[in-house]
């Protein structure tokens, strides 16, 4: 495994490559969430490609930039026994140096509603930042978590209006054994904390449960205009039991545009933000046109 912390050696190192590249953007402070992105795009690729890299302009000036938990040497241990081929970790001032300009810019509901309300600028710094990761490493297929669902969206809709021949490879959402996704902020909770913190999947199971009450023959038929109320009621009603608990978000929209739905219907994603205690935490479960639940992977008890 090779560590290169260079945009002009990663360039360079480029030039040499034939065969599939493979590429899995993170931040670090890798978790099992991570690892089977990795996990998947070994099997999938000549060449694997990791970028460790904490992006100053995806967080607000109120964020957790200063505190977000890092770990180079441990990462770079768990990425060598994952045969990573090559882990690019650019300093700040290689991404954006003096005199930097040009920013990715998503507009709209999908960049601007949801996560993009709470977290102004947030999918302008995502979107900048995964331009000039493909840019610099240029792969073939590019892999991302589905516990980030508006930046799948986001990143999804950038290749497309960039024209950029890179394949999006979305993995579903890995789970600690009581349904917590995982998350490298999860570090942040205090033991009581994360007692509370399985809060947000189990009202994510009332949303689905509530969802479903309309759609007793499958995913085909007619359902109520506003019924979309009852599902974000059912998750609304869940958090509230829980005092460490505050709501941020609870919605149900389109996974592809971040529309509001008129009306429950398929593809659908419903998503949650909740606060427990400082700790941010984001989760969401998609319902598919073929009436199966995207809900994610559970993590063996023992892991
Ligand atoms: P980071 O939060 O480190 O996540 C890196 C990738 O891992 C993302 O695609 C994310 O969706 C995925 N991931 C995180 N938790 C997961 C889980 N529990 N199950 C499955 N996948 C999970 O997302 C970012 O970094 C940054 O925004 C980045 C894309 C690197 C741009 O800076």
């Amino acid at each position: 495994m090779q560590v290169i912390r260079s945009v002009q050696a990663m360039q360079q190192e480029r030039t040499h490559w034939k065969g599939k590249v493979g590429f899995v953007p993170t931040m670090g402070y890798l978790h099992a969430g991570h690892l089977s992105l990795f996990q998947q795009a070994r099997a999938a690729n000549d060449i694997l490609v990791a970028s460790i890299f904490v992006n100053p302009t995806q967080f607000g000036p109120h964020e957790d930039f200063d505190d977000y938990p890092r770990n180079l040497e441990r990462d770079l241990s768990l990425l060598e026994a994952l045969n990573v081929d090559i882990v690019f970790t650019p300093l700040e001032t290689a991404m954006y140096p003096p005199g930097f300009t040009t920013y990715v810019v998503p507009v709209g509901p999908l960049a601007e509603e949801v996560e993009g309300a709470t977290r102004p600028g947030h999918f302008r710094g995502v979107a900048t930042i995964v331009l000039k990761l493909f840019q610099i490493v240029q792969p073939d297929q590019a892999y991302f978590g589905q516990k980030d669902a508006q930046q799948v969206a986001v990143i999804s809709r950038m290749i497309q209006d960039f024209n950029l021949a890179i394949q999006l490879r979305v993995l579903p959402t890995v789970r600690e054994p009581d349904g917590l996704a995982m998350s490298s902020r999860n570090s942040y909770l205090q033991a009581q904390e994360r007692t509370a913190a399985s809060v947000v999947y189990e009202a994510l199971q009332a949303g689905l449960a509530a969802f479903m009450k309309h759609f007793p023959n499958g995913p085909i038929g007619e359902v109520p205009v506003g019924a979309g109320l009852a599902p974000v009621q059912a998750m609304i009603d869940v958090i509230a039991s829980e005092p460490l608990a505050k709501l941020d978000y609870a919605e149900i929209r389109d996974p592809r545009s971040f529309l509001p739905l008129e009306t429950l219907q398929a593809p659908a994603v419903l998503l949650l933000a909740v606060s427990i205690g400082s700790t941010r935490l984001i989760d969401n479960f998609v319902f598919n046109a073929d009436g199966t639940w995207d809900t994610g992977v559970f993590l063996a008890e023992s892991q």
